[in-house]
């Protein structure tokens, strides 16, 4: 085998009541990736489509990732990647977890899959640290995993798999302004009152519950964010008439997705999901700012390989 084609998904981080621990995989959405074998040793990205990154390994979180993973493994051979980037970085749906998530796996899998999946996490955070500055691993953990995911902790890596609730479908819309994460953490406090963390991670736990009761009414009271959205909720141009519009149309919870300013809302079914995602539409087309909307699936198996050659 000299090389693999992937498609590394997109996926939705937080969930409004789960700060850098909740992430769930997205189906339609993600970018495009051909790894092959160089004769010469190290990692070298030939092609970027779609979006501009840069080329410069140690400058580009998918190279970044490759490199500390054949650090570790140190084969005798190099890698070449090609990228056709289908996910805007600072959109707030795991742009650079895409990259770092499909990297690592494509190298694997070319290497005979030393690791198992969880295994690569810890490589792919260096893409995170990179883009970002901090090693979370929310976006990453369901781009690999596939499905929603809980991370316990990242030293070590403690990644706790969720229920995925029947009919459960995900709509996004992602307003065409660049939000950098490391910017969308600047503007939160360093520190929350008790009292407002304890209702934070209360809602977290009622969100675990009713994904595994299957149960959308506590879903629904659950993805509240007191802490984090009414500080970054700022940033994004007619956050509240989404919220407020999705709420009329039988959301189930609706927040920004990431560090924004992407806004999602989850839906019991891809009718409700469909309506939703027209009224988000309406709302937009007002504003004159550019944008994309996307109803997906839940993704239950992460990162893909499509061919291997
Ligand atoms: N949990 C991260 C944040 C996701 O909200 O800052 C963005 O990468």
């Amino acid at each position: 085998m000299n090389g693999v084609r992937l498609f590394s998904p997109a996926t939705i981080s937080n969930l409004s009541c789960g700060f850098d621990v909740l992430g769930l995989c997205l189906e339609t959405i993600g970018d495009y990736m051909e790894i092959t074998k160089s004769k010469k040793k190290g990692i070298y990205i030939t092609s970027i489509i779609g979006e501009k990154v840069p080329y410069e390994v140690k400058k580009n979180v998918a190279g970044v990732s490759s490199e500390a993973l054949i650090d570790s493994l140190n084969p005798d051979f190099g890698f070449e990647i090609k990228i056709d980037k289908k996910i805007k970085p600072g959109s707030g749906i795991g742009s650079s977890a895409a990259s770092s998530v499909g990297a690592v796996v494509g190298i694997n899998h070319l290497l005979g899959n030393p690791f198992k999946p969880e295994e690569l996490i810890p490589y792919a955070l260096e893409g995170e640290k990179l883009a970002c500055g901090s090693e979370h691993a929310d976006n990453v953990a369901p781009a690999i995993l596939g499905g929603i995911t809980l991370v316990r902790s990242t030293k070590p890596i403690d990644i706790i798999k969720l229920p995925i609730p029947k009919n459960l479908k995900a709509v996004i819309i992602h307003p065409k302004i660049e939000i950098k994460t490391a910017d969308a953490r600047k503007v939160l406090d360093k520190s929350i009152p008790l009292e407002k963390a304890s209702q934070y991670w209360a809602n977290l736990g009622a969100f675990v519950s009713s994904l595994y009761e299957n149960n959308y009414e506590l879903m629904k009271k659950s993805i509240v964010d007191n802490i984090i959205e009414p500080k970054r909720s700022q940033l994004i141009p007619m956050f509240d008439s989404l919220k407020q519009i999705a709420n009329d149309n039988d959301s189930i919870g609706c927040g920004i997705s990431g560090s924004g300013p992407s806004v999602f809302s989850l839906a019991n079914g891809l009718k409700t999901a469909k309506i939703i995602n027209n009224s988000f539409k309406k709302i937009y087309e007002e504003t004159g700012i550019p944008f994309e909307t996307y109803v997906s699936d839940i993704n239950k198996s992460g990162v893909k390989i499509l061919s291997a050659f």
